[in-house]
């Protein structure tokens, strides 16, 4: 039985794209029901449509209230039998009704190593802080912002004499390995959450390589499986 998904997004929607190839060439064991996108003719509903997904444009604007609006997805989502919720560079809070409707099946993809520099800038800050490390997570999502279990993350080391956008180029390339696999965990019922914390099921398979790319200069940890 193949997990039913629905991507949240507000904008390029690469890691959208990135979901939709690893799904095409048999990766994933997930169909993807539903893209919703809270801004109207954003590139992510383009890319779905080319990949003949359905989708859903919700403009948040015209609600009165995020309770509404929140309704209005929820409603959407369990029409499209969701059974997992990922977040693609959604650039909006969900309320606590939305996440109790959904409990442990959301997750989000943050472009920061977790706990440090939550929030909407991550990637900015940690670029400006001095860290020489930075990276991505992707986590479980609750009601604390960027709080959730955390699934997998990436340490990707930060060039100074380099743009911002060539750290963005770089953890964007990351993104597109973890996400796919976090989503695979998830699909074969492998992530429970104990205490808070990811406690990973049949871990057989996850210990037996390092992944570390030493021309790429990063490192993911848990492992990649299957070539992600
Ligand atoms: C990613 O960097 C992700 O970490 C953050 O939003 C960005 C979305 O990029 N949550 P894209 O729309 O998937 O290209």
């Amino acid at each position: 039985m193949l997990l039913k998904v629905a991507i949240l997004a507000s904008g390029n929607g690469s890691n959208a794209q990135s979901i939709f190839d690893n799904m095409n060439c048999g990766k994933l064991d997930i169909e993807i029901v539903l893209v919703v996108s809270n801004r109207p003719n954003s590139r992510v509903l383009k890319r779905a449509q080319e990949a003949n997904i359905p989708i859903l444009e919700l403009d948040h604007t015209l609600y009165a209230s995020r309770e509404e609006f929140d309704k209005a997805m929820i409603d959407a989502l369990q029409k499209a039998q969701a059974e997992l919720i990922v977040l693609a560079g959604y650039m909006r809070i969900l309320s606590s009704y939305f996440l109790n409707q959904f409990k442990d099946k959301v997750i989000n993809i943050h472009p920061a190593i977790l706990p440090s520099f939550k929030g909407a800038h991550g990637l900015d800050d940690a670029y400006n802080s001095g860290v020489t490390l930075t990276g991505c997570t992707v986590h479980f999502v609750n009601e604390e912002l960027d709080s959730g279990a955390i699934i997998i993350q990436a340490a990707i080391p930060i060039l100074s004499d380099k743009p911002l956008e060539e750290l963005e180029a770089r953890i964007h390339k990351i993104e597109h390995k973890i996400y796919p696999q976090a989503i695979q965990w998830f699909a074969q019922k492998r992530l429970s959450i104990v205490n808070g914390k990811i406690h990973f099921i049949k871990t057989n398979t996850l210990n037996n390589k390092i992944c570390i790319h030493n021309k790429d200069a990063y490192l993911i940890w848990p492992p990649l499986e299957n070539s992600f």
